[in-house]
């Protein structure tokens, strides 16, 4: 069985009128519609926290014959009892929705065998990883029906909160949106030696959020407003409706992830209590950065460290992002909505787990760059032109450290996501970054008409046949194609011209 969701009306009516660069003006004023309309959602005060959030299981792994941790994850249709009383279709990999959480040591050697037993080709892309280009997960490395992919690799990079998901040409938001998505969590000598919490599903809790919409029957169903995508009017926090943590500990770790289709949310806490941001997408900060709010695109993560007094009770809520609209643009893209999104409840005698550190682990200090780019992001095209699996759209050399110029030149909102490698921001029209994008990073939000400079090595994987992707992570536009590819390649190497395009269906 596979899900059939009804295809949205508008969809091709607003990719012209972005190609042919109509003025937002005269889309508003078609507005109305469905993508046009601005409503705006709002669940603060409404939520009743009646479900014990879950908490997805860790995979369990063997050590095999080769010394490597092995997981398996299987693909797979099921039922969700995600409203009450209306079993919901949805998919999940080794579960109904979602899947479990791989945690890995830097260093491990690791294989995954990923079963398929979806009535429909999949992938899965280990988003955040650094890997060989074959083992990315990427639209060439489809697991057909019935069949199993092996990706194997060793962890080589630092602690983070990676995850996992589907990445196809044209269907990775509907088997996204449709619950195939996990965490895999990374660990190093560095962060467990922090006194910071560890204990998964106790005092380090992974938080996936996403937005639903449910019809009359209980099924998954999209509403499409402005040009982010699909937006949903309920949050699930790994799949629980209305959910509540007991927080035993004085401090609780919470791992953030925006598993959405395109909803931007700007998480903080109804008592505008401060907390700790100690993480990005690729790691520890140098230090933990208080603030009282972090906004985060489709795609991107965030540790945080929150403090909790006994008995006390707070609610992680997410209020309007900035998304550097204005005003009629942010609403029609969902940027007036709001939302309560986790209640924490604190237990009337709670464990110490010690103060939050004053320092975490130093950053890396980039190497210059030698390599420079340019990346303009209009009209669901980067650089003019939409995703072609056999054109190679970047050829990088082996070793190299390069800097990105990554512009979003429309007023519509989008963002960046590079496979391969983590980047660190070193420019936003040319001031330095903010705190949340002055550590490591895999994707960020593109403010409209500002430029980003982003910096990474190559240092590892070269293969002239496999390419890495790069797009923008809301899937709507990445399924439209707002995609390209880049391949690595030892110094004087020249790419494979047929990188053997796979269709997927
Ligand atoms: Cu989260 Cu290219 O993907
Ligand atoms: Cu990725
Ligand atoms: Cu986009």
């Amino acid at each position: 069985m596979s899900l059939v969701r009804p295809r949205r009306p508008l969809a091709t009516i607003a990719s012209v009128a972005l190609v042919a660069g109509v003025a937002t003006a005269t889309l508003l004023a078609l507005a109305g519609c469905g993508r046009f309309g601005a409503g705006v959602i709002s669940t603060v005060g409404t939520v009743s926290f009646t479900h014990r959030l879950a908490i997805p299981p860790l995979a369990t792994s063997t050590i095999d014959s080769q010394g490597r941790t092995s997981f398996n994850l299987t693909a797979e249709d099921g039922a969700s009892h995600l409203v009450a009383g209306k079993p919901t279709p949805t998919r999940g990999f080794s579960q109904s929705y979602l899947g479990p959480t791989l945690v890995a040591n830097a260093g491990d050697r690791v294989v995954v065998h990923l079963h398929n037993s979806l009535g429909e080709a999949t992938s899965v892309h280990w988003h955040g990883m650094h890997l060989p280009a074959i083992d990315d997960g990427g639209p060439h490395q489809l697991i057909a029906p019935g069949s199993t992919r092996s990706p194997a690799w060793v962890i080589k990079q630092n602690a983070a909160t990676l995850w996992y998901h589907p990445h196809l040409m044209g269907t990775t938001e509907e088997q996204v949106s449709d619950g195939m998505a996990g965490m895999f969590i990374v660990h190093d000598a560095a962060e467990m030696a922090l006194p910071i919490p560890h204990d998964y599903g106790v005092d380090d809790i992974p938080v996936e959020v996403q937005d639903v919409r449910f019809d009359a029957q209980g099924h998954l169903s999209t509403d499409v407003r402005g040009f982010i995508g699909p937006t949903g009017n309920k949050i699930l926090v790994n799949g629980t409706l209305g959910p509540y943590l007991d927080v035993s500990t004085t401090v609780v770790r919470l791992r953030l992830l925006n598993a959405s289709d395109a909803r931007i949310y700007d998480f903080g806490f109804s008592d505008a209590r401060r907390f700790s941001l100690i993480a990005t997408d690729g790691g520890l900060l140098p230090a933990p950065q208080p603030t009282s709010h972090i906004q985060l695109a489709p795609g991107e993560r965030a540790e945080i460290l929150v403090q909790m007094a006994p008995g006390e009770r707070t609610v992680l809520r997410s209020a309007l992002p900035d998304m550097g609209l204005d005003h009629a643009n942010s609403s029609m893209n969902a940027g007036a909505d709001s939302f309560d999104v986790l209640q924490l409840r604190a237990s009337d005698r709670l464990a110490t787990v010690g103060t939050i550190p004053a320092a975490l682990v130093p950053l890396a200090k980039l190497p210059a760059p030698t390599a420079f780019r340019t990346f303009v992001l209009d009209g669901h095209e980067i650089n003019g032109r939409v995703m072609d699996m056999n054109r190679v759209d970047a050829v990088v050399t082996l070793g190299t450290t390069e800097r990105w110029s990554v512009t979003n030149a429309q007023d519509e909102p989008h963002s960046f996501h590079v496979h391969d490698v983590d980047f660190r921001v070193t420019s936003v029209d040319g001031k330095p970054p903010p705190p949340q994008l002055s550590g490591w990073k895999d994707t960020i939000y593109l403010r409209p008409h500002v430029t980003y400079l982003l910096v990474m090595t190559f240092a590892d994987y070269s293969d002239p046949g496999h390419p890495y992707m790069f797009h923008c992570h809301m899937l709507e536009h990445e399924d439209d194609g707002m995609m390209g590819q880049f391949v690595v390649v030892k110094p004087g190497q020249l790419p494979t011209t047929n990188l053997g395009a796979q269709h997927d269906h």
